[in-house]
């Protein structure tokens, strides 16, 4: 066991090496979540392509659980705006001032609309094992949105190697009904991320990581 230890922390000590000269290293490093882009659009078969790879990630069973909307303009800013109004109702209900509920929903639209691609992903029912027992059906559906983690992340680095910044926003969680009308959704979609994507116009900020002391133990 203590071997065995032995080599895993000599492999990641040779990481910082690797991540030198691989072009996956390079890629991770290089991904980061950008929120400036240049004015031209990223094509549509490129985008194709791009969830097409993506989609090799990995998931429950194979379910590939996951379903992706690619927004046009008008279906954009129908969502940009609609999402903007549930946000101020959620902010009022946390007894947010008027100004400041104005400040963040218009933030909100104007970020959706001026970015040049915008993709929505969904959870979805395909392909999972739900057996009607509460706790199981539950800890499937966990799985599901986790392989969305999986697929984003792959799509995202692809994206990353070809100079597509993007940038996960977590807002179509908080109103799912809301998205699901405007888009009119598939029956089974869950919307879990609205991506912003688009040739980036500035490398993006880079936030620290966690030390990797800190993150791993070996027992
Ligand atoms: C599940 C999830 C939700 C996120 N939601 C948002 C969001 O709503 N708005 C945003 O600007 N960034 C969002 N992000 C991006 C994170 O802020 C970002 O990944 C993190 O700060 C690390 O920065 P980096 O991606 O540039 O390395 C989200 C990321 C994840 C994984």
């Amino acid at each position: 066991l203590a071997q065995a230890h032995k080599t895993v922390a000599e492999e990641v000590d040779r990481a910082p090496l690797a991540a030198a000269e691989s072009a996956l290293a390079q890629a991770i490093r290089l991904r980061r979540s950008v929120r400036h882009f240049l004015p031209g659009r990223v094509p549509d078969g490129t985008i194709a392509n791009l969830i097409r790879e993506a989609a090799w990630a990995p998931s429950p069973h194979n379910s590939q659980p996951w379903g992706f909307t690619v927004l046009a303009d008008d279906a954009r800013t129908r969502l940009a705006y609609a999402m903007a109004e549930s946000l101020r109702a959620d902010l009022a209900r946390q007894g947010m001032s008027t100004a400041e509920i104005e400040a963040q929903a218009s933030k909100s639209v104007t970020r959706i609309s001026q970015a040049p691609n915008a993709l929505l992903c969904s959870a979805t029912a395909d392909g999972l094992r739900l057996t009607g027992d509460p706790t199981l059906d539950s800890l499937e559906t966990k799985m599901a949105t986790q392989s969305l983690g999986a697929v984003l992340q792959t799509l995202f680095l692809l994206a990353a190697e070809q100079g597509i910044a993007t940038c996960w926003m977590a807002a179509p969680m908080y109103c799912p009904e809301t998205v699901r009308a405007v888009l009119h959704l598939p029956p089974g979609y869950e919307p879990q991320a609205l991506i912003l994507f688009g040739f980036a116009a500035d490398s993006g900020r880079v936030r620290p990581r966690r030390s990797v002391e800190e993150l791993v133990e070996f027992r």
